[in-house]
């Protein structure tokens, strides 16, 4: 197991380029399997939860390759005539979002088995929705020895309208897939608006499905026959760029961010500029300068357009800094502050009520061992640790290598000084 070792307290200057989007590329890799063919997808970044989606298609009988070289972020995928229509527990309680092969497959084969995913440190994080929805177009659902096993009772779904009772980002993309090869119209209401559903909407309309309306709260989906194989290129990963932006904001960085999309980081970039950091357009992305020390602020996480529940660390990790005390409300999951305790150990004065999270700015943090409890927990803590004084230790940081294609390598061009050793 890796640990990541950080001699903090140099200022972060210089560039960095954002990978393709995690959660972008997950469910539009899955979408693959909605048409038989050679499928191609494009600006997939490099990260363990990526290879754990090509394994999970490569066990249901599709032949899943990764470019090298200048192609190693292109993924082709060759769907058969017919496939395993399971995604075994074995792999899904590796990576929840396996969760997003449901659809697909009963949409496109008629039945699915898959396996309930298990709980999560941030949360319960049940599927529900999913499975409400996709009972709303006419599959047949029953929970047995932990797997759902779905079957479209007619052998093909049918539209129908749904309202999502939460905002879910999967649940939206589920039921949306699996609308796609449906009879007839769907009309789905309250869903989520995020850039990665945005993102699969267009791989699938490139595919030949008819949708409307991805982006806003409602999607509407006429049903066609067939689909062609995908050919797509994932969108930016917001949440790195956003990593990268924070990176910006402390006190003396200056951090330049390419190839990320302004409009998908507005709630955050809205934050940055309160807190006094400088955050300019640059061609290609956004410059985030941390003039001095942050002043605090207060940050409620929401869906998208709302604060990105996906920061909340990495913002906390910024205010551990400020000149005053700054509330922040996690809005989306109920327990997502696995990494108070760990900012604790550098020095952070921060006190948790429930939902909500008082953190007191400290002059300054000291360098110490931490643990990685989650993907955005342990992003925050290399930001703690680059600016805190002395040596922090990252360990169980293959958190980190699921949702950041090789961190380390982009934050060491800016001055960074941490590598990465065996625990
Ligand atoms: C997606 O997870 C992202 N993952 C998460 O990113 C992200 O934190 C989350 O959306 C919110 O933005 C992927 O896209 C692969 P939700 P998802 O369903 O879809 C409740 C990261 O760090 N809920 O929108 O699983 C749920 O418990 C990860 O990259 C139900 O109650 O999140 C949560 O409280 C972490 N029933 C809330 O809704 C359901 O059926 C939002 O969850 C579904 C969700």
């Amino acid at each position: 197991m890796d640990k990541i070792v950080i001699e903090g307290g140099v200022p972060l200057r210089g560039g960095a380029t954002v990978s393709g989007a995690k959660n972008a590329a997950l469910p539009v890799v899955a979408s693959a399997l909605l048409a038989e063919g050679e499928h191609v997808v494009r600006n997939v970044p490099e990260l363990a939860d990526v290879r754990t989606m090509d394994r999970l298609l490569s066990a249901m009988g599709c032949e899943v390759a990764r470019g090298s070289g200048a192609d190693r972020h292109v993924l082709s995928i060759r769907v058969p005539r017919s496939v395993k229509p399971e995604a075994p527990y074995e792999m899904v309680k590796t990576m929840r979002a396996s969760v997003v092969v449901l659809g697909p497959l009963v949409a496109r084969w008629g039945r699915a088995r898959v396996s309930l995913p298990g709980g999560c440190a941030i949360g319960a994080r049940p599927i529900d929705q999913h499975l409400k929805g996709l009972s709303a177009l006419g599959a047949d659902l029953s929970l047995e020895h932990g797997y759902v096993e779905a079957r479209a009772l007619r052998g093909r779904l049918r539209g129908a309208t749904f309202v999502f009772d939460g905002v879910t980002v999967t649940g939206t993309e589920n039921v949306m897939m699996a609308a796609v090869l449906a009879e007839g119209t769907t009309v789905l209401g309250n869903c989520a608006r995020e850039p990665e559903v945005v993102d699969l909407a267009e791989a699938l309309v490139a595919m030949g499905a008819r949708i409307r309306g991805a982006g806003t709260q409602e999607i509407t989906i006429e049903g066609v026959e067939r689909l062609r194989p995908l050919s797509h290129a994932v969108i930016a990963d917001r949440i790195e760029a956003g990593t990268l932006l924070v990176a910006g904001a402390f006190p003396g960085n200056d951090v330049a961010v390419q190839g990320c999309v302004p409009a998908h980081l507005e709630a955050l970039v809205e934050k940055l500029r309160l807190v006094g950091a400088r955050v300019e357009p640059i061609p290609g992305g956004l410059r985030v300068v941390g003039d001095g020390r942050p002043r605090p602020v207060d940050v409620r996480t929401a869906p998208f357009p709302g604060f990105a529940t996906d920061m909340q660390a990495q913002m906390m990790a910024l205010l551990t800094l400020a000149d005053g005390s700054s509330v922040l409300t996690e809005t989306v999951f109920e327990n997502r502050y696995m990494h108070v305790l760990e900012l604790k150990r550098l020095g952070a004065d921060i006190t948790v009520d429930g939902r909500a999270a008082v953190v007191k700015g400290v002059p300054a943090l000291s360098g110490a061992p931490v643990m990685a409890s989650d993907l955005r927990a342990s992003a925050a803590l290399v930001l703690a640790g680059l600016a805190a004084s002395g040596t922090t230790e990252v360990h169980r940081v293959y958190h980190l290598d699921r949702g950041y294609e090789r961190l380390e390598e982009k934050l060491a061009p800016l001055g960074a000084r941490l590598r990465r050793t065996r625990a």
